[in-house]
C-alpha cells in the first residue's frame, strides 16, 4: 500500500484472552475472526533472544497481528509517525492487537520470552516497511 497511512498506535489495543484453569496447569485458546479480528494464517514465535538484543523495527503495509508473550516478558514500541506507546507484555492470556501501519520495535526481552504472533496473511517481503525513513514518508 503506497499512500498515507492512517494508523493510530491507539487502534492498538490489549485484547483480554481466555484462560481456562484446573489444576493440571492453564489453557488458552485463541480463533481467528473469534478471539482475534482477522483469519490466523501463519504463526510464528521468536525465543531464545539474547539479553540486550531488540527485534522488529519494521511496519507493515497490510498485515495484522496479535503478540503475545507466551512465556516471560518484553516491551513493544509503538510509533505511528506522530505517538508513540510502550506496551509490556508480560502475560500468557493477554495479546496485543497489531494494526497496520505501525512502527514497531521488540525491546527488553526477559530470560526464556517467547514472543508468539498470530498473523493475518503468510510472509510476504513486499509488505514490509523496513527503513524508519520510508515509514515516515507513507506515515
Ligand atoms: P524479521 O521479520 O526481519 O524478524 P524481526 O522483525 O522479528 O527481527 O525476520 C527475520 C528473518 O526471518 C528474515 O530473514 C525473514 C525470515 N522470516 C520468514 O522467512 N518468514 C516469516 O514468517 C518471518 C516472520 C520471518
Amino acid at each position: 500500500m503506497e499512500g498515507k497511512m492512517k494508523s493510530s498506535v491507539y487502534d492498538c489495543v490489549i485484547i483480554p484472552l481466555n484462560k481456562i484453569h484446573n489444576r493440571a496447569g492453564n489453557i488458552t485458546i485463541v480463533e481467528g475472526n473469534k478471539h482475534v479480528p482477522f483469519d490466523v494464517k501463519r504463526i510464528y514465535y521468536l525465543y531464545d533472544v539474547p539479553g540486550g538484543e531488540d527485534r522488529g523495527g519494521h511496519a507493515h503495509k497490510e498485515l495484522k497481528q496479535l503478540i503475545v508473550a507466551a512465556s516471560g516478558s518484553f516491551d513493544v514500541l509503538l510509533d505511528d509517525g506522530i505517538n508513540k506507546k510502550i506496551v509490556r507484555l508480560n502475560r500468557p492470556d493477554y495479546g496485543l492487537l497489531m494494526v497496520p501501519g505501525i512502527w514497531r520495535e521488540l525491546l527488553e526481552f526477559s530470560s526464556g520470552a517467547i514472543c508468539l504472533v498470530l498473523a493475518s496473511d503468510i510472509y510476504t517481503e513486499s509488505d514490509y516497511i523496513r527503513t524508519y525513513n520510508h515509514f515516515k514518508e507513507l506515515s
